[in-house]
């Protein structure tokens, strides 16, 4: 095949402060399919994705799990479920990970800092602001929406500290110029978008250090400074092929290459980035593509809002394929658009078992049926060809060059489109020429039925191929069933009608897409989802976790009394309980059992004045009744739970109430 040069692609990468979700997901995926798509066509690909790991946000939230932010990420994105275990699933085809934390991303973002500093873009002064702790952002009062961040919406935060200074307003107009007289961002709207809200209004320097805290690549010549995380974590994409480092050396070979990142982060890549390559002289992206977000009852999934969705339930039981198939044809890449698992569904029975699937099986069914398998030789040509096989052979001779137009302007929807239009015509072809009739008389028909099914053999091997980027796995399987061999799966036979050979065989195989029952899935989904939310995150208790509310008179029907704490003694045969005899200030003694052995010794509690629920129905436990509960407080330590009983000041009279 023809060798078309290197292609450099790349996602965002992403925070691995939470696990990640489905929108995450969709751009990892259509990334992917760019990728793969770009490998077919005889590019040399490079795909770049990773994890961006250092920062406040992270830090606050590894405290809270109480490990080292280190340890923090490492879970998130090398353990079990983790993100390099999702992209694993979901069959994504990266030629490389970069995490923020490797050591030769670390010193080539120092080397990079200095040298902006050397040639006068970086310099030292002093901050004064406001600051949006989850998005990480410094913004000025002039920014600001209603007070709040400009972003996400949330409080900010008085700020003011030393720190260094990015000359971002020194780049103002060539980035102008980049933005409005170049195809460097698309989709075009985006365009208005950053001229109109950041640029025309004045770029203000960059604060592009911190001293607030500490995790963060530490700014070399000057302890103290962390760089800023959007530095750090723009510059990835260069480093990861060696720019600046002796990890790799790929960074001639390969940049510059194409950005794929979210709608909220293009302000970043399409003004900071572009003005930090001017800044070191260095080649700009060839483009930076800002996609829409998947949206889940019209508002952006978010892990604090308790609505994403975990593409692992979908995944498993609906198969990745078709998970990743749904989220390129369904949504517009551009735009916004609305998840919902009834429109997952839908698709899955509409596109791939009705459309595709029917024509996969109809037509290896009828050829193993007619032709036990294998078409006859001679079955390419037809004595007088139809206006329904001209039609067929003329759509499907020209997907290839519609197709390709649309994945070039990173439009996989649209190319899906035109892939599903020939689909649709074959479908129909077969309805026209209706073989179960032809075959009733093979004598007279059965040239004509032999060329019928080959012309449907080959509209689906192009169709296969061109479907091959989305779903790899799934159109292996069907190139066997309708008997491609390798050369025939090309991108150049893409274009050629006739490639496959006319007797190789054909096999019914299990059904590609089987059609899915939408309640019962729905149901099942439902059914999984609660299950996963029951289970909780493994490892990490990545947020605290909120429970249903009540409403405030069933919360005063819990009766809550200071308790003293008379006798304790472990329960024979039991590892976890310990007897508890209580002074409930009723003047009769009230016992208690509670599993907390593995933190208190028996002898330890007497006299303690604790609190405990006092009106739960009576239980029993290793056969002793116990009436109420003890109350305590737990938390994740180092991975493991840590309680503490809650001991209140010995003064307080058992039997008072707590209200
Ligand atoms: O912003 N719909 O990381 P991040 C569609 N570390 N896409 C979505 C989405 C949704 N609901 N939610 C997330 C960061 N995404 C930075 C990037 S790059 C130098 C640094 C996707 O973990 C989308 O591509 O917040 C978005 O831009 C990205 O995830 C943000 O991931």
């Amino acid at each position: 095949m023809e060798h078309k040069g290197s292609f450099y692609i790349t996602t965002p990468i992403y925070y691995p402060s939470d696990k990640l979700h489905i929108g995450h997901t969709y751009c990892t995926v259509a990334t992917d399919a760019f990728a793969r798509y770009k490998r077919l066509c005889g590019y040399d690909v490079m795909f770049l994705t990773g994890t961006d790991e250092h920062g406040q946000k992270i830090e606050t939230k590894a405290r809270e799990a109480g490990i080292t932010p280190k340890e923090f990420v490492d879970r998130i994105v090398e353990g079990e479920r983790g993100v390099k275990d999702l992209w694993k699933l979901m069959n994504i085809s990266n030629d490389r990970f970069i995490r923020t934390t490797d050591d030769y991303h670390v010193s080539a973002v120092q080397r990079i800092f200095k040298k902006m500093y050397d040639n006068g873009d970086i310099y030292k002064g002093k901050y004064v602001g406001k600051y949006c702790t989850p998005c990480e952002s410094f913004w000025t009062e002039t920014q600001l929406v209603d007070g709040k961040c400009p972003d996400c919406g949330r409080e900010v935060v008085d700020a003011e500290e030393e720190a260094y200074f990015f000359r971002l307003s020194k780049y103002a107009d060539r980035v102008q110029d980049l933005l409005e007289n170049t195809d460097f961002l698309e989709p075009r709207s985006r365009v208005n978008e950053m001229v109109n809200n950041f640029i025309k209004p004045g770029l203000e320097d960059l604060c592009v250090s911190r001293t607030s805290f500490s995790w963060g690549i530490p700014v070399d010549f000057d302890p103290g400074h962390v760089v800023y995380v959007w530095v750090d974590a723009l510059t990835n994409y260069i480093t990861a092929l060696g720019y600046e480092n002796d990890r790799y050396d790929e960074y001639g070979e390969y940049w510059p290459g194409v950005n794929i990142v979210g709608k909220e982060i293009v302000r970043f890549h399409s003004i900071i980035w572009p003005a930090m390559l001017m800044s070191l002289g260095e080649p700009l992206p060839k483009k930076v593509f800002g996609h829409g977000w998947l949206l889940l009852d019209g508002g952006k999934m978010s892990k604090s809002k308790g609505n994403v969705v975990d593409p692992y339930i979908l995944a498993e039981m609906f198969g990745v394929d078709a998970l990743r198939f749904f989220l390129l044809r369904t949504f517009p890449f551009g735009s916004d658009g609305n998840f919902s698992n009834e429109l997952l569904i839908q698709t899955i029975n509409t596109d791939l078992a009705n459309d595709l699937g029917n024509l996969v099986s109809r037509t290896t069914a009828m050829v193993e049926k007619y032709f036990s398998g294998a078409l006859p030789e001679g079955c390419k040509s037809c004595a007088v060809p139809t206006e329904a096989d001209g039609e067929l052979l003329s759509m499907a001779s020209a997907l290839r060059g519609k197709y390709e137009a649309e994945m070039d302007a990173y439009a996989p929807h649209k190319a899906l489109e035109e892939v599903f239009k020939v689909i649709q015509r074959a479908n129909k072809y077969i309805d026209e020429n209706a073989p179960w009739a032809l075959a009733k008389d093979m004598d007279a028909n059965g040239p004509r039925l032999a060329h019928v099914l080959y012309n449907l053999l080959e509209a689906t091997r192009i169709c296969g191929i061109l479907l091959t980027p989305f779903m790899p796995e799934s159109m292996d399987k069907l190139f066997t069933q309708i008997g491609a061999c390798e050369a025939c799966r090309t991108w150049d036979s893409a274009a050629v009608w006739d490639s496959r050979s006319e007797t190789s065989p054909v096999t019914k195989g299990d059904s590609l897409f089987p059609r899915i029952d939408l309640d019962k899935a729905l149901e099942e989904l439902d059914a999984a989802q609660e299950a996963a939310r029951k289970a909780g995150l493994p490892d990490i208790e990545l947020e605290p976790q909120l429970t249903e509310k009540v409403d405030f008179d069933t919360f005063c029907k819990s009766d809550f009394r200071v308790v003293k704490v008379k006798a304790c003694e472990a329960v024979k045969k039991s590892e976890k309980l310990l007897k508890f005899t209580l002074d409930d200030g009723t003047g009769t003694d009230r016992q208690i059992l509670s599993g907390i052995h593995k933190w208190y010794e028996p002898e330890d509690l007497i006299g303690k004045t604790l609190v405990a629920i006092v009106n739960l129905p009576p239980r029993k436990m290793m056969g002793q009744e116990s009436n109420g509960m003890i109350i305590s407080a737990v938390h994740t330590e180092k991975g493991e739970e840590v309680l503490h009983l809650l001991m209140v000041d010995d003064s307080i009279p058992a039997g008072a109430k707590l209200c």
